[in-house]
């Protein structure tokens, strides 16, 4: 495992592109399977979240070609429907790979899937879906098989507004009979990208970005090029990392509408922005001040920035309350961050931060994606030289944190594991 070794004190300056969308990417990648044909994906980041997808997809028979920018996914002769266990145990949302593989082959294999460890994260949700679709599905020694003649269209209503299962739905409704009609469903901007993406290869999906999506089955699909939504996780971390450090930084390659509950709340600590067209400007030259975030679904605050909101809290003024409502076990970093002298204390769902002056430089953990940025924003504000070991959860979902970071004048260099 690699280590981040970080000297505090910086402050942000300058100006960085934001990559291509994690979460958008990947079901999007999915959807390749669905057209049979070429489709030419551009903005997909480089990640090690993106590289497993890709390599599944090879190993059932697509064809994946990566020439400046551009990744061209041709599905033609794609045979296999099982995914690789090895694989799909890396990452969890692999699993909207079986929503893709089950509406072109209405057959699919996999077994439960991977990914960062921050709860139980059970598929059930995906798999009543599936049933109702007309899926027949088999659980056997940690394998599913789903398995039916023909999709049926259904009236899904979901119990919560799952990311994964409504891209599931979508992508298994996208040939199926009839109009599928999904209540409750997420209205995270990447389930938009995705219906933009198989509405441009021909696909009849109506609503997405609302609670009501329907999806009318169509009977084939084009070839097309598309360009992936800019991270939005990514931009909320590049912003908090400025406001830490009481920095002065533009954005560009970023859509300040899927963040504004990250920019209200930056706001309300005191930071000064400025909107332009596709490009964010954050200036804070005051103190931070403490705030309140409770998590929720899209539109409210995201908990996929909850860890990086809150190790920028540590050093603000006066005590914040943090409510985790999305998943139960999101705070394992905090006893990281209390190692370089943070003040959190937590109870169930809430985390209680008493800012401090100063954090002070230590030897910390990522202990997964989201909680691993929080660390790296730690070392970027405390007094000394922090390692950040385990980067590699990093990797996962930053297209090249430590790049940017330099550029933005900070001192941050990768110690590789042995
Ligand atoms: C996606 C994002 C992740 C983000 C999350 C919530 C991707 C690749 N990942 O994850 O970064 O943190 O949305 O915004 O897009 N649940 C069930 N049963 C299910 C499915 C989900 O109980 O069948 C629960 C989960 O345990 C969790 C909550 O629903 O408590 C939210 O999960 P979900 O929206 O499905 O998240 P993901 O799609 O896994």
């Amino acid at each position: 495992m690699s280590s981040y070794i970080i000297e505090g004190g910086r402050k942000l300056k300058g100006e960085v592109s934001v990559s291509g969308s994690k979460n958008a990417s990947l079901p999007i990648i999915a959807s390749t399977i669905l057209n049979g044909g070429t489709t030419k994906l551009y903005n997909i980041p480089d990640i090690r979240d993106t590289r497993i997808t890709l390599e599944i997809l090879k190993y059932l028979g697509c064809k994946v070609k990566k020439s400046h920018g551009k990744i061209e996914i041709n599905s033609k002769n794609m045979v296999d429907k099982e995914i690789p266990e090895h694989l799909m145990s890396q990452m969890r949302s692999t699993v909207v790979l079986a929503g893709a593989i089950l509406g072109r082959f209405k057959e699919a294999r996999f077994s439960y899937p991977g990914g960062c460890d921050i709860g139980a994260r059970p598929i059930d949700l995906h798999l009543s879906a599936f049933k109702k679709m007309g899926i027949n599905i088999e659980e056997n020694y940690g394998f599913i098989t789903c398995k039916c003649d023909k999709i049926i269209s259904a009236d899904i209503n979901l119990d919560f507004p799952s990311v994964g299962a409504t891209e599931n739905i979508i992508l298994a409704a996208t040939f199926a009979e009839g109009t599928t009609k999904i209540t409750n469903a997420a209205m995270e901007p990447e389930i938009v990208d995705l219906a933009n993406c198989l509405n441009k290869m021909g696909a009849k999906i109506e609503g997405a970005g609302t609670k009501i999506i329907k999806i009318t089955g169509v009977k084939t699909l084009k070839n097309i090029s598309y360009t992936v939504m800019p991270d939005r996780i990514e931009a909320g971390t590049l912003l908090c990392m400025t406001a830490a450090t009481g920095g002065n930084v533009k954005l560009t390659n970023v859509n300040a509408n899927h963040i504004s509950p990250i920019i209200a709340k930056l706001e309300e600590c005191g930071c000064n922005i400025e909107v332009g067209k596709n490009e964010i400007t954050l200036n804070r030259t005051k103190k931070l001040k403490a705030v309140d975030i409770k998590t929720m679904p899209y539109p409210g605050f995201p908990t996929d920035m909850q860890s990086i909101f809150a190790s920028m809290l540590t050093t603000a003024k006066g005590t914040s309350v943090v409510v985790e409502n999305i998943f139960e076990n999101r705070y394992k970093y905090t006893s990281e961050l209390n190692k370089m002298g943070a003040k959190i204390t937590t109870e169930g769902k809430t985390a209680i931060i008493k800012g401090v002056r100063r954090l002070s430089a230590a030897k910390v953990k990522s202990t997964d994606l989201r909680g691993g940025a929080a660390m790296v924003l730690a070392g970027l504000v405390a007094n000394g030289i922090t390692e950040v070991t385990n980067v590699e959860h990093i990797l996962r979902g930053y297209e090249g944190l430590d790049k940017k970071l330099r550029t933005l004048g900070a001192n941050i260099i990768v110690k590789e594991g042995e």
